[in-house]
Parts: C-alpha cells; structure tokens; sequence
C-alpha cells in the first residue's frame, strides 16, 4: 500500500468507559488502566516493528474516547479536516487535533455542513475514500469534504448500530484487495463495495464480530485484533505478515485496532490530478 507507515497515536491516560455512544459501550463498565497501557504499548511496537512510525497527541482528561484517534479528522495530502462529531460526547476531540495538526506543520481546512468522524468512517482505497453514512457520518458531510478538497468519496450506508464506521465492515489490503464484513452492509452496499475491490476478501460473521476488520496493514505485515485461523490462511496465502494484538479493554469502548491510528500518510486524488 501507498500509505499506512505513519499514524497518529493517544497514549490512554485518560480512557475509560463513562458513557455510552454505541452497542459495545457498557457504561460504568470496568476498564483496567494499567492493561490498557499495555495493549496500546503493544499496539504501538507492532507498528514500529513492523517499519511504521508513531507520533503522539495527548489525551484531553475530560475526553475518555480520544484515545480513538482514527475519528479525530481526515488526513491526506498534509492537510487535515477535523472531523465534524455526531455525540456531544466527543465534539471536543477534533479540536485537539487541529492544534496538534498545526503545531506539526500541516494546513488544517474545516467543512461546515453534517457530520464526519475522520478515517474512522472514511478509508482510503486508490486515489479516493471510502465513506460509511447512515450512523454516525452523513452525505451532506461527504458531499462537503469533496467540495473543500476534491478527494473523490465512494459512500456505502452502514444499516447496523454494532457497525456504526465504516472501518468495523472494511479494511483495504492494497490497491486490489479489502477485508469486506457482509454482516454490517446492505445488498447495495455490498454490490458497491465489490464493484471497486477486484479481489474482496469476505469475512465470517464471528470474524466481523471479533472485530477482524478493524485492522491495519503496515508494508506487508497486517496487524489485526484477532484472526480466525482460516483467515490468517487466506492473509498469509497472499503474503501478508499477521500479527495479533489484544485490544480487549479498547473494545469495550467499541474500537480497536484501527480505530487507535490516524494514517498521516495518504495521498488523495493523485491519480485525478495526474489525468486533469
Ligand atoms: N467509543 C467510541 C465511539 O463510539 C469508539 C470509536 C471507535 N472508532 C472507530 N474508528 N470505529 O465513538
């Protein structure tokens, strides 16, 4: 892939499970910090180790999902759009990011219509994004960011509130192949998604449910918060490195290993630009 060695992590000092946004959340539940930590650490040589690289962005004490930084904005070309959040809970975040964003050099260029939540529910696939709608981002939000950018935008409703960003149903692998979760998509969305990945590769209802989409290829090796062996086959069958980490006190929250990382590396439109 042409992006995906560089990402943009918050170490969880802050996290913790104090509301509830989504189906997974459990509020009150209980949280192991210190087992956290340790997840996130793992997460985070496993990038490394595998050529990536990782920069930092504090948590915000009083934004316990900040840690999920996939859903602070969207990131390509060095430009950041800070995502545009659906729950009062979260609305702060994407400010952090913008001061982040700017201390680090980059333009920031905000939308003004509906709502987004970054590359949680916007995964780059060739020259465009693929967008989710219908939970938490809508096409008023899409329609915008392509307006203030040019990134072309494929959009696929999300029916199901278990699967509420796009990247808990796909995962690109490289320019021709995705991990696509059937259960989290309609027939059309479904139809839409097969008609752009030449060589999908379908997951397991269980597999959708151990949220085996949720992943992240680094160079070749794909690290994933859990893979059934069957599919570890499949992975390694086509030369990717699979590696495990435990998220386990993130899904409590109803993320994992994507939701983590925000790639600062992609580069959208390219290939339009080129033909214009
Ligand atoms: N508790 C967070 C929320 O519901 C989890 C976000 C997970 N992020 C993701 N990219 N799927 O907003």
């Amino acid at each position: 892939m042409n992006w995906g060695q560089k990402y943009l992590m918050c170490p969880p000092d802050h996290f913790s499970v104090s509301y509830s946004i989504n189906p997974w959340m459990e509020p009150g539940g209980e949280v192991d910090r210190h087992l956290a930590a340790d997840q996130w650490l793992t997460l985070r040589s496993a990038i490394e180790d595998a050529g990536g690289s990782v920069e930092i962005i504090e948590q915000h004490p009083d934004l316990p999902d900040m840690v999920f930084t996939a859903n602070l904005g969207i990131i390509a070309n060095r430009i950041l759009v800070p995502s545009r959040m659906y729950h009062r809970e979260r609305m702060a975040e994407p400010d952090q990011a913008a001061a982040w964003a700017t201390a680090a050099g980059l333009e920031v260029r905000r939308t003004s219509e509906g709502f987004f939540e970054g590359m949680g529910d916007a995964l780059p696939f060739r020259a465009g994004l693929v967008a989710g709608h219908g939970q938490r981002s809508d096409q008023t939000a899409w329609s915008a960011l392509t307006s203030a950018t040019g990134w072309p935008i494929t959009t696929i409703r999300l029916p199901d509130p278990r699967f509420y960003h796009i990247d808990l149903v796909f995962c690109p692998l490289d320019d021709r192949r995705a991990l696509i979760a059937p259960l989290g998509l309609e027939a059309q969305g479904l139809k839409t998604l097969t008609s752009i990945v030449p060589e999908p590769i379908e997951l397991t209802d269980d597999e959708t449910l151990s949220f085996a989409a949720n992943s992240i290829v680094v160079g070749t090796t794909i690290i994933m918060p859990a893979c059934s062996p069957g599919l570890r086959r499949t992975l390694e069958g086509l030369g990717f490195d699979v590696v495990v980490v435990d998220v386990g006190e993130f899904e409590k929250a109803g993320g994992a290993v994507r939701c983590l990382t925000l790639p600062l590396d992609s580069n959208l439109g390219i290939a339009l630009e080129q033909s214009a």
